[in-house]
């Protein structure tokens, strides 16, 4: 037998790995299902916008070319779009690649990295991977508690993550409370306010930390075309911070991070700022409509503002998941994540919401 000898250090041999959910195709072969709905990881149901698809067809005969490897046209468009100048905006394969980049950019052994418990998995994972310590912040009403997140930096705190919305929870901070926190932090400690979800929040008092961004050349705050905009097999992420922040995260940026379709797509993508409404609109009206009907139901849920909803269920969230599975019905078990009865379901259209709160009474009823 063939025995692998490299020297792996202990941070990494101990490290355990992203789990992401299983393909689709794979869970269909192995229970011999058909038509399975997947509302695993808070995936846009529309699919991607077909001025997207018509950019990335159109490129095809061009991928023989390395991609732009600032991204620069991409840039361009984030900053018009935002209202920022260009070199404001750094790209990444994901969102979750910046985050990975800032670890590598700033974590030596020695060093800790303040998150909330209940976080995004990746957190954890960018920081141990680089050997640093995680500080895990306990959670208040299943929110970040950024007053306490504040008081856990020391002079060995290198970043303070901050998901807002957060994942799995599906809670939010409000602007307000994003300004005090920082105000708190000392300013040679990084600040990332990660707004994967954005898009989706329509509460008054949320704001994107990009109109903290002046004052505070410590901030970081992420985007993707992931979610909302519904490129997430594409991996395109972006971030905004002082172009002498970036500047440090360009470093350790490999050049041709987001790939040339990537590039073209997410372009084409923001322009179609109608697809994005419908979609946010349509969430909005299923989340209402899905929760009311577990509370009809009886079952306790977090309210979320984001694609997603975080439900207790009366039996461990692997059980529920396994059940729920063998009937066609796949949504994310958040026991990882410290919630170990309960699930995460990505809300759909009206026929696959149906289908999860129809498989649901029946696996909690069984
Ligand atoms: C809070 C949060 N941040 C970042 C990401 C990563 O998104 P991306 O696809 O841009 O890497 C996710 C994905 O689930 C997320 O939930």
């Amino acid at each position: 037998m063939t025995v692998v000898r490299i020297k792996v250090p202990p941070h990494i041999r101990d490290l355990s790995p992203y789990v992401p959910g299983k393909p689709v195709q794979e869970v269909e072969r192995e229970l011999g299902l058909t038509d399975t709905v997947k509302l695993a990881s808070n995936e846009n149901p529309f699919g991607p916008s077909p001025k997207a698809v018509g950019a990335a067809r159109a490129y095809l005969q061009d991928l023989n070319i390395y991609p732009e490897g600032s991204g620069y046209y991409l840039c361009l468009a984030l900053a018009r779009h935002y209202g920022l100048a260009q070199d404001w905006v750094i790209l990444g394969n994901g969102s979750v690649e910046l985050i990975e980049i800032a670890a590598k950019a700033l974590v030596v052994p020695g060093d800790n990295v303040v998150m909330s418990a209940g976080a995004f998995a990746m957190y954890r994972i960018a920081t141990l991977a680089m050997n640093g310590e995680v500080r895990e912040v306990p959670m208040v009403n299943r929110t970040h508690d950024l007053k306490a997140m504040a008081q856990a930096v020391d002079g060995r705190t290198k970043m303070v993550l901050v998901a807002n919305p957060n994942n799995p929870t599906g809670t939010y901070n409000s602007l307000r409370d994003i300004r005090h926190l920082l105000e708190a932090v000392p300013e040679d400690v990084l600040v990332v306010v990660d707004e994967a979800y954005k898009e989706f929040v329509d509460r008054e008092d949320y704001g994107t930390a990009q109109t903290l961004l002046e004052g505070h050349p410590n901030l970081l705050v992420l985007g993707t075309f992931s979610k909302a905009y519904g490129l997430a097999g594409l991996r395109v992420g972006y971030g905004f911070g002082h172009p002498d922040l970036l500047a440090t995260l360009h470093r350790v940026r490999s050049p041709f991070n987001t790939s040339s379709i990537a590039q073209i797509s997410a372009i084409a993508a923001l322009d179609d700022q109608e697809f994005v409404r419908d979609y946010v609109e349509f969430n909005r009206e299923e989340m209402a409509y899905v929760t009311g009907r577990l509370t009809q139901m009886g079952f306790a849920w977090t309210p979320s503002v984001a694609n997603f909803v975080l439900l207790d269920v009366p039996m461990t969230a692997a059980e529920c998941y396994q059940r729920l599975l063998r009937e066609g019905v796949i949504v994310r078990p958040m026991a990882m994540s410290g919630f170990p009865n309960s699930i995460r379901v990505t809300l759909h259209k009206r026929e696959g919401n149906d289908r999860f709160l129809k498989a649901l009474d029946k696996v909690c009823k069984a």
